[in-house]
């Protein structure tokens, strides 16, 4: 597989390099390939088309060829970032960004690390750690609604359908990309404090009667608290329960 093109853009951590290719069988597959070398920390994989592109819980990640926005971003955070909920957070919201940004539409998170416009899941987020650690995002761009009805994806929507007017793959994965490198760079600073804010704003919870599906069990309660440190709920009879982010599956209005 050779890259098409290569861009360089002027970031500080992520895409300064960014390979982009036709048709790769799964970005986060070649990102990965790329671990051994820690000299490629901040190499971006962007194709147009996957062969084998790959989901959450095993599943695959379908996407028309040329209809979305693949990429896969290769990283060697230090450990206070290699945190799972610090990453997904920081994906996500780095998404929810460029929507706005892109065509003035509110994104919201659903936990964890979807990202829905009008309710509809615009993007999918895949993080993978091993040697390196792959964050993989896939947004959909240009499908057509009955396009993804027809592979059976009807809570799914692209951009182009949300927005009503054309959108480039290209240009979205650009200011994707910067974006994400702001926010990385604002937590290699240690400014983690404003991500939180705006994960919790993006997840949209707080104050309200949720559902937390944990390995042990699903807990109901208000959500009085969302932070790094932990999520707390306040159960009827009025005690509260502490959980971390990590064991949170799920978490969703009751
Ligand atoms: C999900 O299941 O919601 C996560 C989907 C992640 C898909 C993206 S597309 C780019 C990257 N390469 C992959 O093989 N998967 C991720």
């Amino acid at each position: 597989m050779i890259p098409v093109e290569e861009w360089h853009l002027s970031t500080r951590r992520l895409g300064r390099r960014v390979l982009v290719y036709d048709c790769v069988d799964s970005t986060n597959t070649r990102a990965a390939a790329l671990a051994h070398d820690s000299g490629n920390d901040g190499l971006v994989i962007l194709a147009d088309a996957q062969t084998a592109g790959r989901g959450q819980h095993g599943r695959s990640w379908l996407c028309t060829p040329g209809a979305g926005a693949l990429l896969s971003v290769l990283l060697f955070p230090p450990p206070a970032l290699r945190r799972p909920a610090l990453l997904t957070a920081w994906a996500a919201v780095a998404v929810c960004e460029t929507v706005r940004h892109s065509t003035g539409l509110e994104a919201k998170i659903k936990w964890p690390n979807d990202v829905l416009v009008h309710g509809k899941k615009v993007c999918g987020i895949l993080i993978e750690q091993g040697r390196g650690t792959v964050v993989g995002i896939g947004l959909n761009v240009k499908q057509r609604a009955a396009e993804l009805a027809a592979a059976g994806l009807p809570h799914a929507v692209s951009l182009e359908t949300a927005a009503r007017r054309p959108l480039d793959c290209q240009q979205l994965a650009r200011w994707l990309i910067v974006q994400l490198d702001t926010d990385y760079n604002r937590l290699w600073r240690g400014e983690l404090l404003s991500l939180e804010v705006r994960w919790r704003e993006s997840l949209g919870l707080l104050g309200k009667r949720v559902n937390a599906e944990c390995h042990d069990g699903t807990y109901q309660g208000r959500l009085r608290e969302l932070a790094w440190e932990g999520l707390v709920l306040e159960q009827a009879g009025g005690e509260t329960l502490h959980l971390r982010p990590e064991a949170v599956r799920h978490l969703a209005p009751a």
